[in-house]
């Protein structure tokens, strides 16, 4: 037995798609006894030549002879080329035209067509199309008993500007038409009289045409010549009403086996035979059922013989076979004879089909597991589960702690990390503005690979700084822990960082005394609440101007801390080598290692000097002893020299006596031992105290306040500094919690 022919023909059994005959059935088209012929054009009823033969009069076709002897089928005045028993008309349409010589006018023409109610436009096979190099075009027509027009305009210089294939407006124009129009009517015009285009496009045309029978070229605006016709479609369908209603009437016309259906462009409805019918659907019995089996033949066995039954047919073996049934079809078995290898060779080809769509299904299971396993992975990676027991622990003592983001709430706050989103760019990571759905603008920070030993410091930092409330300090709002790193959410501030405004721009360094003094109170205030009103006690380690943020009313909000040991311990010591922004680095921690708030104090106490002087922390032109700017500015004092090295402004603004007090105060955090220098406690309240004395009489500094804060405005709110986001590359490497 061919083992493999009996297989296909088993799997052919199986998609038996019934490829529906559409065998020439001898249907009639006409009523009996009319002419369903006029010269090639056939004629279904509800279409007819004489009264006996149409339904009414809309459908009559006047059979006419015309001068050469050929038969030409008419609706009224129109010539018709085709009818479809599926409700469209195909006829012959006038174009119309207006045509010029030298001296003006020559003619035009404004065809129109005034058909009966049955018939519509066909929106879908027709567009309509105006040709010219000055020309208007338009038509009008019945729309739901009311007039309405449309229309277009094409021009062009020379016949080189026209594009074959395309009718966009350049010596050609088109307009799709829309549903519902009737009766109508077709004018073309032209603006200049075709002056300068005379000698390739005398005329402007309009028509509507069936659209997969024109494409524009060139050849259309010298060739189309007055009065041509072109083929066209119209829809057509029975009565004013959907079947719905129609049924219920009587004239209703669909007959045996056929179902009604509403026409989609104007009103009435259609008949259409029943599937395993054909025939003409208006007539009584019009729908003939098909024979599927001749000459088809539908059964795949070869053994299987067809019986073709009312709308449908079916397979039955032949004499001396049996059916077996199988799950994907059925075969013909010759009688009596046991097949084995058949039935074992069908049962192998059904297992390897199932196993395949098994193991498929499995492929598409474990690949979703694994992503959500990998963002698990991370999650736990990143200490997650850690940083949610301790947030429930703290929950009870504080109001607000920090949120864990989503993976997919971020990515939706900074549209999928655009690039438009970057802020800010530095060795430690990228920083994004995003927006929350909650319409909270936030800064997000992602860093580098953290070192998954790492996870619960940062986890600790992450609790630690959730809890920090302070007007002054930028607030850590959340993190995200199911990416491979974690995410930092601070709250967005707007301005950017002081050291902008300091060193960025000499021109906009004017930043008045009044301002600095109190950034510098501001900062005092929130480094002395890190090491005194928070518990445990937090230790900045990297107070510096790019760590001062400012807002929109200057306000300072101090940026950053702790965590920096988001990154690998050895790439910071690197960093602070190469870097080499020493510049604010407490001199006695740097011998000793031993890590207190008086460090803070010093690199406070550094800022303080950059807001008096506004010159660079570390800088190559000053000798060599002088490079930090603490060493050139106590030398500069040792030396008498303090108000050469002053920012010029600020001498004019501030009283000497405020000046000299500020001076004081650097110094004292200068110290270089850490026990000499003042808590942070003590240079916040002298700051206070400073700032509320009594202003200098000559001096009026408010004047100058909304002056200063447009010109910084105008230079500085496009481009938000990172640096305020970045503490990691002069930190020294000493845990926060080892510090204390
Ligand atoms: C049919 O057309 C011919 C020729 O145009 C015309 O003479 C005749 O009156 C028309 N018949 C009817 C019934 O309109
Ligand atoms: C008439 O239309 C039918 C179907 O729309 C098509 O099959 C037939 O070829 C057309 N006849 C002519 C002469 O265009
Ligand atoms: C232009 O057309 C008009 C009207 O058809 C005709 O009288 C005239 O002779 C034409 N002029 C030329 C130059 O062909
Ligand atoms: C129309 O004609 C252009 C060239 O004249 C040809 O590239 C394009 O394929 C044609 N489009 C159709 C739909 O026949
Ligand atoms: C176009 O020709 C008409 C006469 O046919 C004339 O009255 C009109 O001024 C002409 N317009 C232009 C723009 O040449
Ligand atoms: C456009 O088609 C016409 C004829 O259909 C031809 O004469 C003409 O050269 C074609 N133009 C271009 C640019 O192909
Ligand atoms: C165009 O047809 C109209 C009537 O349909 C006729 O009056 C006119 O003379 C014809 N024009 C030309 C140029 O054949
Ligand atoms: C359709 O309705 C209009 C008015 O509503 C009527 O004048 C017209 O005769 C109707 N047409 C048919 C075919 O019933
Ligand atoms: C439908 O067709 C079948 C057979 O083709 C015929 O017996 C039956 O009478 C028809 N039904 C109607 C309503 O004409």
């Amino acid at each position: 037995m061919d083992f493999y022919r009996i297989l296909m023909q088993v799997t052919w059994a199986g998609v038996i798609l019934a490829e529906m005959a559409t065998a020439a059935v001898a249907a009639q088209l006409a009523k009996p006894n009319c002419q369903d012929r006029c010269g090639d054009v056939g004629i279904p009823y509800p279409f007819g030549t004489t009264e006996d033969c149409y339904l009414d009069e809309s459908f009559f076709i006047n059979c006419t002879t015309s001068s050469t002897g050929n038969f030409l089928p008419f609706s009224g005045e129109t010539i018709v080329q085709n009818i479809s028993i599926h409700g469209q008309l195909d006829i012959l349409m006038y174009t119309a035209n207006d045509c010029y010589n030298e001296t003006g006018s020559q003619s035009s023409n404004q065809p129109y067509l005034t058909t009966a109610d049955i018939f519509t436009i066909s929106n879908t096979q027709n567009k309509f199309v105006a040709v010219g190099c000055d020309t208007n075009a338009f038509l009008y027509a019945t729309r739901n008993s009311k007039s309405f027009y449309l229309g277009c305009v094409s021009s062009c210089q020379s016949i080189s500007d026209v594009i074959n294939g395309s009718c966009s407006g350049i010596g050609c124009c088109e307009v799709e038409i829309p549903k519902g129009l009737k009766k109508f009517s077709l004018e073309s015009t032209s603006n200049e009289n075709h002056t300068g285009v005379l000698s390739f496009n005398p005329c402007s045309f309009a028509f509507v045409v069936k659209r997969d029978l024109f494409n524009f070229s060139s050849y259309y605006l010298d060739s189309l010549r007055y009065n041509e016709t072109v083929p066209m479609v119209l829809d057509w369908a029975i009565g004013n009403d959907t079947c719905k209603y129609a049924q219920t009437k009587s004239g209703y016309v669909c007959g045996g086996n056929s179902t009604c259906y509403d026409s989609d462009n104007g009103n009435g409805y259609r008949c259409r035979c029943n599937d395993g019918y054909d025939g003409n659907p208006y007539l009584h019995d019009g729908c003939q059922d098909i024979d599927e089996c001749n000459p088809l033949r539908p059964c795949k066995d070869t053994n299987q013989i067809c019986t073709n039954l009312a709308g449908s047919y079916s397979c039955s073996c032949r004499e001396g076979y049996e059916e077996y049934r199988l799950t994907i079809g059925t075969i013909c078995r010759e009688k009596g004879k046991q097949s084995r290898t058949i039935i074992i060779a069908l049962g192998v080809g059904i297992g390897i089909i199932v196993a395949l769509l098994f193991s498929s299904w499995i492929y598409i299971v474990l690949k979703r597991k694994k992503f959500i396993k990998l963002k698990e992975k991370y999650f736990q990676q990143n200490g997650g589960f850690i940083l949610e027991r301790r947030l429930n622990n703290s929950q009870r003592g504080s109001h607000e702690t920090v949120k864990i983001f989503t993976a997919e709430e971020l990515e939706k706050a900074t549209k999928r990390y655009d690039e438009s989103r970057i802020i800010g760019r530095g060795g430690f990571g990228v920083v994004y503005k995003g927006f929350l759905s909650d319409n909270r603008i936030v800064a997000i920070k992602k860093s580098k690979i953290v070192d998954q030993k790492q996870a619960e410091q940062f986890i600790n930092e992450v609790v630690v700084l959730s809890q920090i409330n302070h007007k002054h300090i930028v607030k850590l709002l959340g993190c995200c822990l199911e990416t491979q790193v974690p995410l930092l959410v601070y709250e967005f501030v707007p301005k950017g960082t002081l050291f902008q405004y300091i060193h960025q721009d000499s021109s906009i360094s004017t930043l008045p005394w009044e301002i600095r003094l109190r950034i510098a109170t501001e900062t005092a205030e929130a480094l002395w609440y890190l090491h005194s009103a928070a518990s445990p006690p937090i230790i900045h380690r990297d107070v510096k101007s790019s760590n001062i943020l400012l807002d929109d009313n200057f306000t300072a909000k101090v940026s950053d801390f702790g965590t920096s040991r988001l990154v690998p311990q050895d790439e910071m010591l690197l960093a602070t080598v190469v870097q080499g922004t020493l510049g604010y680095l407490d001199p006695e921690y740097l011998q000793t290692n031993q890590l207190t708030e008086k460090s803070d104090v010093y690199s406070f106490g550094v800022v303080l000097v950059e807001l008096l002087t506004g010159k660079n922390v570390l800088s190559s032109n000053r000798p060599e002893e002088e490079r930090s700017l603490a060493a050139h500015f106590l030398s500069s004092l040792k030396n008498h020299r303090l108000f050469e090295i002053l920012e010029n402004h600020i001498v004019g603004e501030g009283n000497e006596e405020q000046i000299k007090e500020f001076v004081e105060i650097a110094m004292s955090c200068l110290e270089v031992k850490g026990e000499e220098r003042p808590t942070m406690k003590e240079v916040a309240i002298r700051l206070d105290g400073l700032r509320k004395r009594k202003k200098h009489p000559w001096v009026n500094v408010d004047l100058h306040e909304e002056e200063a804060e447009n010109l910084l405005d105008a230079t500085c709110v496009a481009s938000f500094e990172i640096a305020g986001y970045d503490s990691i590359n002069n930190h020294v490497p000493v845990a926060l919690g080892d510090g204390r």
